[in-house]
């Protein structure tokens, strides 16, 4: 299949050309995001590749079908920013890499909340800087600690395995319970109680309707005084605003993100000679308490090599029969 490439980086291309060698696809590679200004990039391609940070809405979608675009392969997981509704409306099939390597999220969201909890990100450039005080550095043992997992999904669940190991207590919300996670000793509460009872708060569900701000100055509120919060799902599962209040009031102790409800401008881009004009952003960064990563978590060798091959087969199955097993649910169903 001819296919557009959006938010196309280095390594994308690279994992993308080594796995279509199995797959013989045209890809033709663009480097900015797909949006209403740089759809037209897609016409005359029966398949587009898309990332993260694309916007695939009603104003994109449209367009985009008129340019004879019929298939759209998520290169990730999550499907939050593609109005599924239009999509089914105008007859584009959508497809995505639903599992690669929950590893490599999990792991990452483990070594936010040991560098955040040892403030390994501040012990680095103090030594770098011939500084080899403590002060400000004191940390605390995860063993004993509690670690409440918001989404016990695929993701989740490699989370509690590891946080077993350290000897961590475990607590999970999901409307949808598992037994593969309660085999884990994961104790299912509600929410609040969650919230209340956890040291370490860390987020493992899909951005949806009913999870955007799930984490507003409300639930913050019930949270332990000082517990650490974590999300390396969606940004906007998080209200950003409420949490820097809460860093500012102490009701927060600290802060990991991998993901930023506002991340689309800034995140995989050097900006490094810009200023940032988001000022939510920009205080963020402020914070001794506070570690960013620019959705990196899905960023390993691994990943890369499974969701290239996954979402080329995802195409050729389009392609070949009409059909694919990794197509998006479509809302309600
Ligand atoms: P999954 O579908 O296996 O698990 C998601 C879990 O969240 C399910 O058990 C579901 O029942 C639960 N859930 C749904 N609504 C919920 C709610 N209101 N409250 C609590 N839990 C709820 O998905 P997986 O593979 O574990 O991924 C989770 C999320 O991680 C993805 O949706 C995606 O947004 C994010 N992600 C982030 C990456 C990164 O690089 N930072 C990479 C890959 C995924």
């Amino acid at each position: 299949m001819r296919i557009a490439v959006f938010s196309s980086k280095p390594y994308d291309r690279a994992f993308l050309d080594g796995a279509n060698r199995s797959f013989g696809h045209e890809l033709v590679y663009f480097e900015p995001r797909l949006t209403v200004e740089t759809v037209g990039l897609a016409a005359g391609f029966p398949g587009i590749c898309v990332f993260v940070n694309d916007r695939l809405d009603a104003a994109v979608l449209e367009p985009l079908t008129a340019g004879g675009t019929r298939a759209i392969a998520l290169r990730c997981a999550g499907f939050n920013n593609v109005d599924l509704v239009t999509a089914e409306r105008l007859g584009i099939d959508v497809v995505r890499v639903p599992a690669y390597s929950p590893h490599a999220v999990a792991e990452h969201t483990v070594a936010l909340i040991l560098a955040l909890d040892r403030k390994i990100h501040r012990a680095h450039a103090r030594v770098r800087e011939g500084n080899f005080s403590l002060d400000g550095l004191l940390g605390f043992d995860l063993h004993g600690r509690t670690v409440g997992i918001v989404g016990t999904g695929v993701i989740g669940r490699v989370v509690a395995k590891i946080f077993g190991g350290f000897g961590c207590r475990l607590l999970g919300f999901d409307p949808r319970p598992n037994d593969d996670a309660r085999r884990l000793q994961v104790e299912y509460v509600p929410l609040d109680e969650l919230l209340e009872r956890s040291d370490i708060v860390t987020l493992h569900c899909p951005l949806t309707p009913e999870t955007r701000h799930l984490i507003d100055a409300r639930a913050i509120g019930r949270m332990k005084t000082g517990a650490m919060l974590v999300n390396t799902s969606r940004g906007a599962v998080i209200d950003t605003r409420a949490a820097i209040d809460g860093l500012k009031s102490g009701r927060l102790g600290s802060l990991a993100l991998d993901v930023y409800e506002e991340e689309g401008d800034y995140f995989f881009e050097n900006l490094s000679d810009q200023v940032i004009a988001d000022d939510v952003l920009a205080r963020l960064l402020t914070f001794p308490n506070v570690l960013v990563t620019s959705h990196q978590a899905f960023f390993t060798q691994e990943a890369m090599e499974a969701i290239a091959t996954t979402t080329l087969g995802n195409l050729r199955d389009l392609e070949q029969t009409g059909d694919c097993a990794n197509r998006v649910p479509m809302p309600g169903r």
